[in-house]
């Protein structure tokens, strides 16, 4: 059945179509100014350090290795060389510009010999256009590019409302190349054709090299009051992020989609992570076999609220109501 959502994005790639015969992307109409968590598929270009790809995205390299599950216990990891070629997921915040989803927040400081292709397909790897870069940054002769200009650098992003199929999901900007095909691409991200093809509002599995295309990553998602400043948590499976100043890290997957928080490995000081009434910390769950059925004792992460670290004792007691509940019903 066509969804609205969907008719509106087929017109605007249509319109895309129109205005860029070459390469298509998925284009998500917006109207309000709240903003989302998204991903990037991004191809090094050269051999970089991780804390370079970070500057170059003006991301925080934590946030790029923890995307990547890259482990940050090493020492001097932010310096750690990453090898031309190499995939990465770039996390970075997806705003509403001008009724679209896109992500402005990029600059780039030209050097030497640069051109408005290279910035665009060598060292942004298609993530941009030399079109978009001329219009975002009214550039009347793209052949006079003054050395130390500061370049804004518009990238495709997607919300979708943060689910996919009514689940929670984060999208990735996904830079189609000569070797994909979409049914490649579906698999590669625990996907399905179809979910691909509705998501990206699309006619038929035909995709072009350069086509940017949303792909919907399942997520885990935090259910932090409203107060925590990191209400509305959401981290893609396969990854994990750090949150709470440093201090705690919620990892997503691989067996089941349940956001699972401990403390960080970081050398930050941090606020008790002890669950109070317990000897339990942050993470901890013990499973005892009773005659009444398992009972399972956890302390949980519940966000991060006036600057302190919220956690949620969960014991048996609560089971036992629960039984109490279903006996009486
Ligand atoms: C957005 O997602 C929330 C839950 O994630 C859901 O309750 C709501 O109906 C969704 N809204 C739309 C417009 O899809
Ligand atoms: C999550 O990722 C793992 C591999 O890391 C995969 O086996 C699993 O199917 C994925 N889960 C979902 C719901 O996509
Ligand atoms: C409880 O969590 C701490 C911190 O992650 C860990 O060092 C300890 O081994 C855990 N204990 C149990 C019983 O799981
Ligand atoms: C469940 O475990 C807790 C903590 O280990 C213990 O205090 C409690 O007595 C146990 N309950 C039952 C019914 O075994
Ligand atoms: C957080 O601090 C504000 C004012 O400093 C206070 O009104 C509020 O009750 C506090 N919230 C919690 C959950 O402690």
């Amino acid at each position: 059945m066509p969804n609205p959502k969907h008719i509106i994005l087929q017109s605007f790639v249509f319109l895309c179509l129109l205005l860029q015969a070459s390469s298509k992307s998925t284009i998500e109409p917006c109207s309000n100014s709240d903003s989302c968590n998204a991903l990037l598929g991004y191809t090094l270009y050269t051999d970089l350090k991780v804390s370079e790809v970070a500057s170059l995205f003006q991301i925080d390299p934590i946030s790029l290795l923890t995307a990547n599950a890259i482990d940050i216990s090493y020492p001097d990891v932010e310096h750690h060389i990453l090898p031309s070629k190499l995939f990465l997921k770039i996390p970075i915040s997806c705003s509403c510009v001008d009724g679209i989803r896109k992500s402005v927040a990029t600059h780039y400081k030209t050097r030497p010999s640069d051109t408005l292709s290279s910035i665009a397909d060598a060292v942004y790897a298609g993530l941009v256009s030399s079109d978009q870069l001329r219009e975002a940054n009214s550039i009347s002769d793209p052949s006079v590019l003054d050395v130390g200009q500061n370049l804004v650098v518009p990238l495709p992003c997607t919300c979708f409302n943060g689910s996919d199929n009514s689940l929670p999901a984060i999208y990735l900007s996904y830079v189609v190349r000569p070797v994909d095909t979409l049914a490649a691409i579906a698999a590669r991200y625990f996907t399905t054709l179809t979910d691909l093809m509705n998501v990206n509002a699309m006619g038929s599995t035909a995709i072009n090299d350069g086509d940017i295309l949303a792909v919907p990553i399942p997520a885990c998602a935090s259910n932090f009051p409203k107060s925590a400043s990191d209400f509305g948590l959401l981290v893609p499976n396969g990854s994990y992020a750090i949150t709470a100043g440093h201090c705690v890290q919620c990892s997503c997957g691989p067996k089941n989609l349940d956001l699972y928080c401990m403390p960080a490995s970081l050398a930050v000081s941090c606020s008790s992570m002890q669950c109070r009434g317990s000897n339990l910390m942050l993470g901890n769950v013990t499973v005892q076999q009773t005659s009444g059925g398992c009972n399972v004792t956890s302390c949980n992460y519940d966000g991060i609220v006036n600057g302190s670290i919220v956690t949620t004792y969960v014991y048996p007691l609560s089971a036992y109501l629960l039984h109490f509940l279903i006996y009486i019903f």
